[in-house]
């Protein structure tokens, strides 16, 4: 049998990118110490692995090694970030496309602290903001704080966050990079935003339990979480020095060295022709949907800018039990349902019902998305061109 087609990169990337697993057992089986405590030479050795692999990161993703943190995820960063910064009735100004890692935490600062959260609809069909709108929702509200995913999870539209941070300066801005970075070009220098959070597993083709952030000069973050660093020990506080003050507990030193390795690896292949190269298999797979009948593309434009995501449903057809099939009998494996993003599937009208998502990724190929065309379409020839009268196959 034909082996799976992993389409469901945005969820977590897979296969990682070459070199990982084998820098992750060298570090295991070989120096494994706990990194910055102490200074015997397997502590000095991982130490040198944790600040090479913060080099590589800061290096792929144009930022300073010293304002590049390491964490447990992007969950946690950004959790970190709305925490940190907006206080008692603060206002905050977000798209309707966000991930419920942004939306949960900015709920609860609603309910605890009376934070006002305002996502902006957007014009654009796909609820992708302008610039202009941000930056009235802003004025409108006095918010302190914008948020926004730098690509939506669901559709994969990308965000124009550095003309929204132009637009809206000198009121700083968050950026949710889980979907975008390592897959979409990234140079954290040039976009004028305060801060960027993401994964280490998805696009960057790392290891799970490893979030990155990225600091822009001079912008002041509190930890959330406060212990340990292996620096300054006479103190009961924590260090004001980056990266200690937002590293506290001994970290997930082999994730990191992971992280690093993929890092490298993407460096070397370019994020460019990863992006082109997931873009142009993202086209191809729903240029071939969009014509049969009563399959839907909520959020699908074209022309926009856009990762290698995007959602589907077949009119008529339960997205679960599809889904479930097309991995069975098709080897496609896709994720299915609200994407932790029930915002985003309200704004683009595919709520509750959700949508069966795919997403490639750099070793993903043209067969792949070939092979999702084709059993849509058998499936769809078989159900009837009318997905009034559709049943379940
Ligand atoms: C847009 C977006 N933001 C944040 C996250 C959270 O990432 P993690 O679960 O790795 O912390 C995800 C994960 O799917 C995401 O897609």
């Amino acid at each position: 049998m034909t082996p799976p087609a992993y389409l469901d990169q945005a969820a977590t990337s897979f296969p990682k990118a070459p070199g990982v697993s084998a820098a992750m057992a060298s570090f295991l089986d070989g120096f494994a110490g706990n990194p910055g405590r102490g200074g015997h030479r397997l502590t000095v050795a991982a130490s040198r692995a944790v600040e090479a692999a913060r080099e590589a990161v800061a290096a792929l993703l144009g930022a300073e090694p010293e304002r590049t943190l390491f964490g447990p995820g992007c969950t946690f960063w950004l959790n970190t970030l709305l925490d940190g910064l907006l206080g008692t009735d603060d206002a905050v100004v977000c798209s309707s496309l966000e991930h419920n890692a942004v939306m949960r935490p900015l709920r609860w600062l609603e309910e605890s602290r009376g934070v006002s959260v305002h996502p902006v609809p957007a014009s654009d069909p796909h609820g992708v903001p302008e610039p202009e709108e941000v930056a009235e929702a802003v004025v409108r509200t006095g918010a302190r704080l914008v948020v926004l995913a730098h690509a939506s999870n669901v559709s994969g539209a990308v965000l124009p966050v550095e003309e929204i941070a132009r637009a809206v300066a000198p009121v700083p801005v968050v950026v949710d990079a889980a979907q975008s970075a390592g897959s979409v070009p990234i140079d954290f220098a040039r976009m004028g935003v305060a801060a960027l959070a993401c994964s280490a597993h998805k696009g960057l083709l790392g290891p799970t339990g490893v979030g990155i952030l990225l600091l822009a000069p001079g912008f002041e973050l509190p930890p959330l979480v406060r212990g340990g660093t292996g620096s300054r020990s006479e103190s009961e506080q924590m260090p004001e020095m980056l990266p200690d003050l937002l590293e506290a507990g001994t970290p997930n030193t082999v994730g990191i060295v992971g992280t690093g390795a993929a890092s490298a690896w993407l460096r070397e292949r370019g994020v460019a022709s990863v992006h082109a190269h997931e873009r142009r298999l993202a086209l191809r797979a729903a240029e071939g949907l969009v014509d049969l009948p009563g399959v839907e593309l909520p959020g699908w434009s074209p022309t926009a800018p856009r990762t290698g995501t995007f959602s589907f449903c077949v009119r008529g057809l339960d997205n679960g039990a599809l889904a479930h099939r097309l991995d069975r009998e098709n080897g496609l494996l896709m994720r299915v349902g609200l994407h932790c993003a029930p915002a985003a599937h309200r704004r683009l009208g595919s709520f509750p019902d959700g949508t069966i998502r795919a997403s490639f990724g750099p070793f993903n190929t043209e067969s792949d998305a070939d092979r999702l065309v084709s059993a849509i379409a058998a499936i769809v020839r078989a159900t009837g061109s009318n997905p009034e009268d559709r049943r379940q196959p």
